[in-house]
């Protein structure tokens, strides 16, 4: 059987041990992470595999055939380096770095050993994509708005923006991943943050952007606005959605949730004369009865994802990977750009 191993027993470690326990093809050979206690426990709900606390040695010790790699954002480098010298096959978890120099060093090494990788990009395994992609092909799309607001998560390093990157690298990215998926290259972006909203009070050694609102200008002509921030604490605060809109619909896309597309039916439409609205006038108005097509999201997009991975090394076949690691790199590259614009109050070309 194939082995499978896993640096970094954190949170997302877990989400991912979580899939692995289902698939049955394969032995759950290993577990490292610099805090043993958190390796062991992996191994206990693993119920089989060793656990160590420093990847080279559980290399060299059980040589497995491909590796999660889920340390945080600012751990990338030595890791990868090595993972691939060995030729083993790689899944990581996103932001696949935050310096865009070692993340275009580490792809280099990569497609030199035509080595199998994928990102933790599961989203877009999510069956609502499907829906999303369709109305996208069928209708174009003038402009997108978006947001993502969410709270603190707690794990030490998030706080600090040189270790997570901040909440549009390290939790945004997902949506700007899509943005992505869906629209294709970003031209250039322009973003701004603002922070003094959470305090030492409320967060203790907290240095990063309370919010940031991004403007993005597509290749292909759409214009696309993204809020992303952390200050949320609860949901009713605000809710997070994408908005792609088009010449007579709208699509509301709520992350690994639901689609909703309005006005594909005449029926969801404002009549001529409804209300104030003179069709051409300087302000549209909705059907205030439209109901829209609503698809839920009803797939277990995250065991998909890892699935995919792990076939892809049984099989030598990649081609179902929806986010290797030559794609996700230029979705880092994307966010990093709005943190290079928040940074110098510039619009930031895009440049792969
Ligand atoms: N795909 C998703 O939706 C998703 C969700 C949550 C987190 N993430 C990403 O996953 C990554 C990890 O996040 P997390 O919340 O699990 O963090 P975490 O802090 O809970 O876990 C990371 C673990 O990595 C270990 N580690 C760090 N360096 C190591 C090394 N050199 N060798 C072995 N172990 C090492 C740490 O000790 C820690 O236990 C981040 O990049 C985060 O953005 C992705």
């Amino acid at each position: 059987m194939k082995k499978l191993a896993l640096i970094g027993c954190g949170g997302i470690g877990k989400y991912h041990l979580s899939h692995f326990v289902n698939f049955k093809d394969i032995e759950l050979a290993g577990f490292c992470d610099l805090i043993i206690e958190r390796a062991e426990e992996f191994v206990k709900i693993a119920g089989s595999g060793k656990a160590f606390s420093d990847f080279e040695k559980m290399y060299d010790e059980i040589n497995p055939d491909m590796v999660f790699i889920c340390i945080p954002p600012s751990c990338h480098g030595y890791i990868e380096f090595e993972t691939i010298r060995r030729g083993i096959p790689f899944f990581v978890e996103k932001p696949i770095a935050l310096d865009i120099e070692l993340a275009k060093n580490i792809l280099n090494k990569i497609e030199q050993k035509g080595l199998i990788t994928a990102v933790g990009f599961q989203c877009r395994y999510d069956n609502i994509n499907d829906a999303a992609r369709s109305y996208i092909e069928k209708n174009r799309i003038i402009q997108v708005q978006g947001s993502r607001i969410g709270g603190i998560p707690t794990v030490p390093w998030w706080r600090i923006k040189s270790l997570s990157g901040g909440m549009l690298v390290e939790a945004t990215i997902h949506q700007m991943d899509l943005l992505r998926y869906f629209l294709g290259e970003p031209d250039t972006v322009y973003s701004i943050a603002t922070k003094g909203f959470i305090t030492e009070e409320k967060c203790k050694n907290y240095d990063t952007d309370d919010l940031s609102v991004s403007v993005i200008k597509f290749k292909n002509g759409t214009t696309a606005t993204m809020s992303s921030g952390c200050y949320s604490e609860n949901g009713a605060s605000w809710e997070s959605k994408m908005t792609f809109g088009s010449f007579s619909s709208r699509m509301d896309y709520k992350l690994c949730s639901d689609v909703t597309i309005y006005g594909i039916d005449a029926s969801d439409r404002a009549e001529k004369t409804a209300g104030g609205v003179i069709s051409g006038d300087g302000m549209q108005k909705n059907n205030p009865n439209e109901k829209g097509i609503k698809i839920t999201s009803d797939i277990d997009f995250g065991t998909i994802c890892d699935r995919t991975f792990v076939d892809a090394v049984l099989t030598g076949d990649a081609s179902k990977i929806r986010s290797p690691y030559s794609d996700a790199f230029k979705s880092v590259a994307f966010t990093l750009a709005c943190n290079k614009s928040m940074e110098t109050g510039l619009p930031v070309k895009i440049e792969y």
